[in-house]
């Protein structure tokens, strides 16, 4: 029935928006948009455009005043016939003949109605308990009278007053249970704010300057609730000097007003007013307290000529659930941009429906995850809230994004209501108006990115003169090239540019090369042991590193020993979510929680410290990602170290446990307290099982499980065949050819031999449960406040959480190569490319290439630190035909641990002692042509 009426009043908006006549006997109540047009096609190719009626069916056009009202989407209210008799006769003898049948549902459907409205009004002001006031009826009283007012009440006639009088008789019959209808309807209100109430505070602890006046203005903001849910964040009476409450229907803001009354807030001033026409600068400065309150006069038309340029800014405005009702949203956002101050914060929330095709070229949106709705629900909730005039169409969305910066954007469903897809998003400003300038930024992160001087826009022009004097090729970033472009094309810049930190570089999250990884991080730890990174690197605040972020673990082990610049790189941005995750808990988290969820992996308020107090220091697209990713942190889960691609190894081992009943003697194991005591442990009953020949003849007749199950790429098995040739062998020892499937279990046996040469050493030397937190995460799935990486110390918490800690750090989501390729030549110290280079094709140009730019990019003296699976890899010969020298720093041999994790036969570091000529690298064009953006 929803849809029978859904049908009628928007074809009848149709109609009355296209200056069509009112021509009623069109309408077919129970058929289909379709058989309609085909119906209204037929009349008019007869030239009959009014049939008459027919008395004898029973079904007479009924007399105008007699019927129910129709909506309008302009305001204008009609009254239209409902059941035109000759139209429904000429439809169903379109159809198939059956008029019975059609009657008996449009007498079905009449009746329904009448059976709803005599509930509504028995239940609204019948029976002897009849409440005082709105407040009191009962919930589902409230909800009648909520589904009355949306779905069947009438539409008075239109006055004077366009739009106001629509909304007028839309909400007058519900402005009094308005608040206990909307509660589940308008999910995201109360997150929008917690988001903007953190971004204030944020900005209000950057801010040196005294000036403590705020405004805020909540435009289409109804009853006022939304205002009294910020009290949940922020004090709004103590917060701000004057909030704004502007809404065009007068029986909300009576609500609204009763309601400031009852909480004593005199800060707060109601104003009825068309959101198109409101402008502070009417009401600020006035000391007239009866300024709240107004119904002001629309603007005289000299005003319209002069300078629109706002002299007062506010500091929020919020719309929520407004700009889908607005039906002039072009104008309104128009002059947002005016009413905003430079500095400040816009948020909405409201329903939407898009397809991500819309969204294909854009790269200022800040993120795509889940926005995209499917064609049927598109059609279904456009079609749906167009019934009470709320429009859904792209364009609003669309047309915010592109008047202001985009700092958080975010998609969810309301699930108990049908997943009606809506969006909470916040704006800033499109250009910086205030220091530093838009330009400052891009100029900033360009040098930041490449390592080229900054140069200040001041003496930009004579600093770039002399860089092509000396003929240095300029080198850029994709993130400067992709900021460029929109400038010129006077698009808002990409939303990385418009965070409070710019640590995270702007990338392309459509693109393949990142979508491939399904927003999944395959690290939820990282597996290569800091202390030995510490030891062979030991940085200094004088150097420049790149590092693959991975889990960000080491990352943050090199933050503290404070590089003058860490490149982090992964091409997973889910790794790189992560990372800037565990940065922004630096940020604003206590230690205690800090602790529960990265040392746990498990925090009971995760979603409530996402929203209020993450969000200011992440980005977009990481801030899209946790949102969508909260249940990973459930208490009632299995916490984040069983989360993303490394789950199988923990979860492979607790199976493990489970099945051969070793779970005591695991706990056993991570609790002993001497070397001795674990082994003895280990060699009694675990070994046997984990490393028993059962399970080793199983995984060696099938290697390929064992590839998969490891994550091995191919390429890097080859690595470690190579170490066993006895074991791994292909020939016989007089030179013939092995079986297909000898030859796979050769391979098999030494990827096993590997393995055992992995596990035996790390028990019988590191005490796992004590000091080696990477055996112990995967046995437990969980740290402890003994055994945890050294980011999650206190003390490296209270380090990492001073304000410039992470001032070098730059996150960049792209290949090694391609980032190493905007470097400027000579600038890097360190590059850590962990087992990357095992990865390579063996002999192949890609690694020869890697390692040459590789070399372009450091500085002499600068070193290049890997690990391998190999021994002696191959690709070392590589590193010293390209200027470098190799010094192996640890190699795993005879029953010994190279470090704790134990799971690579060797860690080399290569210095650079000679520079290769700059033209032997191949460098990308950086035209816009071939940009990833
Ligand atoms: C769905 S309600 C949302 C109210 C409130 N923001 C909330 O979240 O509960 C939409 C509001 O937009 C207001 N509105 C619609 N068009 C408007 C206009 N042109 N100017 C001001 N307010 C308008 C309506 O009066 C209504 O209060």
């Amino acid at each position: 029935m929803y849809y029978w009426l859904g049908v009628l009043r928007s074809e009848k908006a149709t109609n009355e928006a296209e200056g069509k006549e009112d021509r009623p006997w069109e309408f077919l109540g129970y058929c289909t948009r379709h058989t309609w047009s085909q119906h209204s096609t037929e009349t008019d190719r007869k030239g009959s455009s009014k049939p008459e009626p027919d008395e004898s069916q029973g079904l007479s056009r009924l007399p105008v005043d007699a019927a129910p009202f129709l909506p309008h989407t302009n305001g204008l209210s009609t009254r239209a016939p409902l059941l035109p008799k000759g139209g429904v006769t000429a439809a169903n003898q379109h159809r198939d003949g059956h008029i019975v049948d059609s009657h008996s549902q449009i007498i079905v459907a009449g009746a329904s109605i009448a059976i709803l409205i005599g509930i509504v009004f028995v239940t609204t002001f019948g029976g002897k308990k009849n409440p005082k006031n709105d407040d009191e009826l009962s919930t589902w009283s409230s909800f009648i009278r909520f589904f009355y007012a949306c779905f069947l009440k009438p539409h008075e006639k239109s006055g004077e007053n366009g739009q106001q009088d629509a909304l007028e008789s839309f909400y007058k019959a519900q402005a009094g249970v308005y608040d206990a209808t909307r509660k589940r309807l308008l999910c995201g209100r109360e997150d929008m704010l917690g988001l903007v109430a953190a971004q204030l505070k944020q900005k209000a602890t950057a801010d040196q300057s005294k000036n403590q006046k705020r405004i805020w203005v909540d435009v289409g903001g109804g009853t006022g609730y939304n205002i009294e849910a910020m009290s949940k964040f922020i004090s709004v009476p103590e917060f701000f000097t004057s909030v704004y409450l502007v809404d065009f229907s007068p029986s909300l803001c009576e609500v609204a007003r009763k309601r400031f009354a009852r909480l004593g807030w005199n800060n707060v001033k109601v104003v009825c007013q068309d959101a198109r026409l409101f402008r502070l600068e009417d009401h600020e400065g006035e000391s007239d307290e009866s300024s709240s309150d107004l119904i002001l006069p629309p603007p005289a038309i000299d005003e319209y000529f002069a300078d629109n340029k706002s002299a007062v800014g506010a500091d929020l405005v919020t719309m929520s659930y407004s700009l889908s009702m607005i039906p002039d949203f072009y104008s309104v956002i128009d002059s947002l941009t005016n009413l905003l101050s430079p500095s400040g914060v816009i948020g909405v929330v409201d329903f939407y429906v898009q397809s991500v095709v819309d969204l294909s070229s854009r790269n200022y949106t800040g993120g795509a995850l889940t926005r995209h709705v499917n064609w049927l629900s598109r059609l279904f909730w456009r079609a749906w809230f167009d019934i009470d005039r709320v429009g859904l169409d792209a364009s609003r969305r669309d047309y915010l994004e592109y008047r202001f910066g985009t700092v958080l954007s975010a998609d969810s469903r309301n699930y108990l209501l049908g997943a009606i897809p809506y969006y909470m998003w916040l704006g800033c400003p499109k250009k910086h108006s205030t220091a530093p300038s838009s330009h400052d930024i891009i100029e900033r992160i360009d040098a930041a990115v490449t390592e080229s001087p900054y140069l200040h826009p001041a003496n930009y022009t004579a600093n770039l003169s002399k860089a092509v004097e000396k003929s240095i090729p300029e080198i850029r970033s994709k993130a400067y090239s992709a900021a460029l472009l929109n400038l010129t094309s006077n698009l808002p810049l990409p939303s990385f540019f418009y965070q409070n930190h710019h640590y995270r570089i702007h990338f392309d999250d459509q693109l393949q090369k990142h979508t491939q990884f399904n927003n999944e991080y395959i690290y939820a730890f990282t597996w290569e042991d800091t202390r030995v990174d510490d030891r062979i690197l030991n940085l200094t605040p004088s150097d420049v590193v790149l590092a693959i972020t991975s889990a960000g673990d080491n990352i943050l082990s090199y933050a503290l020993r404070s590089p003058a610049r860490i490149h982090a790189v992964d091409l997973n941005p889910s790794q790189n979510n992560l990372l800037e995750l565990k940065v922004a808990g630096y940020h604003c988290l206590p230690y205690a929680d800090f602790w529960k969820i990265f040392g746990e992996g498990k925090h009971a308020n995760f979603r409530e410290l996402l929203i209020e107090k993450l969000s200011p220091h992440l980005s977009s697209r990481a801030f899209q990602y946790w949102l969508d990713n909260v249940s990973v942190f459930s208490p009632t889960g299995r916490g984040l170290y069983e989360t993303g691609g490394s789950r199988y190894a923990v979860k492979l081992f607790r199976y493990m446990s489970n099945v051969f009943g070793l779970n005591n003697e695991v706990k056993k194991v991570l609790s002993a307290k001497t070397l001795i005591e674990q082994r003895e442990i280990y060699r009694s009953s675990i070994r046997p099982v984990i490393l028993s020949r059962i399970f080793s003849s199983v995984l060696i007749s099938n290697p390929r499980f064992l590839w998969a199950a490891l994550g091995v790429p191919k390429n890097q098995l080859a690595v470690i065949e190579s170490d066993y040739p006895s074991i791994s062998q292909d020939t016989t020892s007089d030179g013939k050819i092995l079986d297909k499937k000898v030859r796979e279990q050769n391979r098999g046996k030494a990827v096993w031999q590997y393995m055992v040469d992995t596990l035996d050493p790390v028990v019988e030397h590191t005490l796992i449960g004590q000091d080696n937190h990477y055996y112990q995460v995967c046995m437990a799935g969980t740290y402890t406040p003994q055994c945890h990486p050294e980011y999650l110390d206190e003390r490296a918490h209270k380090k990492l959480s001073r304000k410039d800690a992470f001032e070098g750090l730059r996150i960049h989501t792209d290949e090694i190569e391609e980032v190493v390729n905007r470097i400027r030549p000579g600038t890097l110290t360190v590059a850590v490319v962990m087992d990357s280079m095992d990865w390579f094709d063996p002999g192949s140009q890609a690694a020869a290439t890697q390692i040459a730019k590789l070399n372009n990019a450091l500085k002499l003296g600068g070193r290049v630190m890997l690990r391998s699976a190999g021994k002696k890899p191959w690709y070392i010969d590589e590193f010293e035909k390209w200027g470098f020298v190799a010094k192996r720093e640890g190699v795993r041999e005879n029953g010994g641990c190279i470090d704790r994790v134990n799971m690579y036969a060797s860690c080399w570091t290569l210095t650079k002692t000679k520079g290769i000529p700059v033209e032997a690298v191949t460098r990308d064009s950086a035209s816009p042509e071939v940009l990833e953006i």
